[in-house]
């Protein structure tokens, strides 16, 4: 990818031969509108749609059509790739995701996209038969287990004729994602734009009976920060929290939950939409077997005792349903940190494990900061105490290096 201070940002405009093509010239207006350099890549069905010469009077620049006949440069898969600084793929077409799934290059426009490593956002448009078919849908979840980013489509009266979901997301819905991913408008990088974030938070309160409960020393603020920090990177998140007497960050889906079964149930279904789960969340590893439905009366039930039972792991769960989806987990430990941390990577199966020393002032519970290290199968690596914040932007800047 270029290196990109003080210049307009690149974008490579990939225009797919779908009836939405037409769409693809407003596009470039709006990139341009906002400040972008655009370059345009199109298949040969596309110029049926709309002709080169429109593209190029728009653009200002010759569009490549041919790995063989682009003025300048005998390559230009490579100079193009090397160019950008983000691929907008605009309308993509069953036919080219499926190619971009696969590493097909077949044509400049294929060839180009696969050259790029810049990030890549796809907007396809196409019939909803199309869009709906398990092909399709299969290669939408490989790209975005790749780190693909989607922008639509929507649903709606399709060009022909159906009506359903492979409508072409909206111009300006196509801008301002490219814009997001290039960098929002306050200078910060919206780098998690199209990721579906989960997150655990909190402590959990097992009941033993109507007023009593087992808990743990979580406030969740650790969990609240990363929601936050994410939200601010662009991503979509839902925050499962067990009981704190924190605010929802703005733009966080919430879900509360109370015991720990309650929370298992909310992160395996809300896994279903995610892309990343973070379980940060102190989950209480037992439960009482038997909470009694009315307030214990001491002078009548004696309670000399609690029978528990072990709660089911949530991330050990979410691990083994993730498939090519990125899994973090917390260690909270007080003492052997690393190789509890190491231990817990492998035994629950998770991609990355941020392991914290709660026996130490700056992690423990409720501490504003955080000394953490994450430990993956790349091995470990040991931050310095910063405040929760920072810790959080270090933790998700760290997914990128986990295929996101
Ligand atoms: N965790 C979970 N469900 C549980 C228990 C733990 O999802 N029932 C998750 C926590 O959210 C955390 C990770 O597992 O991400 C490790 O939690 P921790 O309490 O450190 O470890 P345990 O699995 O409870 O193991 P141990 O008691 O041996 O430390």
């Amino acid at each position: 990818m270029s290196e990109r201070s003080g210049r307009a940002p690149h974008v490579l405009l990939a225009v797919c031969g779908g009836i939405a093509a037409y769409k693809a010239c407003e596009v470039l207006r709006g990139l341009q509108k906002a400040g972008c350099e655009v370059r345009v890549v199109m298949t040969a069905d596309a110029e049926r749609f709309v002709g080169t010469v429109t593209f190029e009077a728009l653009s200002g620049a010759p569009v490549a059509t041919s790995l063989y006949d682009y003025p300048g440069s005998p390559i230009p898969h490579i100079e193009l790739a090397e160019w950008a600084d983000l691929a907008v793929v605009v309308p993509a077409t069953g036919n080219v995701m499926a190619k971009m799934a696969c590493g097909i290059a077949d044509d400049c426009l294929s060839t180009t996209l696969l050259a790029c490593a810049c990030p890549a956002l796809v907007a396809p448009g196409m019939n909803v038969h199309m869009w709906c078919n398990a092909a399709t849908r299969a290669n939408f979840e490989t790209l975005r287990e790749r780190g693909v980013r989607f922008v639509g489509p929507g649903s709606g009266r399709l060009a022909c004729g159906d009506v359903g979901e492979g409508k072409l997301a909206s111009v300006e819905e196509i801008v301002a994602a490219a814009l997001a991913l290039l960098g929002g408008e306050d200078g910060s990088k919206k780098d998690l734009t199209g990721v579906r974030l989960l997150i655990d938070a909190g402590p959990t309160h097992e009941a033993i009976d109507p007023v009593r409960y087992i808990a743990n020393a979580s406030t969740g603020k650790m969990g609240y920060a990363i929601a936050e920090a994410a939200v601010r990177r662009g991503a979509e998140v839902t925050l499962v929290s067990g009981p704190t007497a924190l605010a929802t960050p703005e733009g966080v889906r919430h879900v509360d939950v109370v015991s720990a079964a309650e929370m298992h149930d909310a992160m395996l279904a809300e896994f279903e939409g995610a892309d990343v789960a973070i379980c940060c969340a102190a989950v209480a590893d037992y439960t009482p077997a038997h909470p009694a439905d009315h307030k214990l009366k001491k002078g009548v039930e004696r309670l000399d005792s609690i029978e528990l039972v072990q709660t089911a792991d949530i991330l050990a769960d979410l691990c083994a349903v993730k498939g090519g989806r990125v899994v973090v987990g917390f260690a909270a430990e007080t003492n052997d940190l690393i190789a509890h941390a190491q231990e817990k990577l492998e035994r629950k199966g998770a991609d990355l494990i941020v392991a914290n020393d709660v026996s130490r002032p700056e992690s423990t519970f409720g501490a504003d900061t955080n000394r953490v290290a994450l430990v993956s199968a790349d091995g470990v690596e040991q931050l310095d105490t910063m405040p929760l914040p920072a810790v959080a932007d270090a933790l998700l800047s760290k997914l990128g290096t986990c295929h996101l």
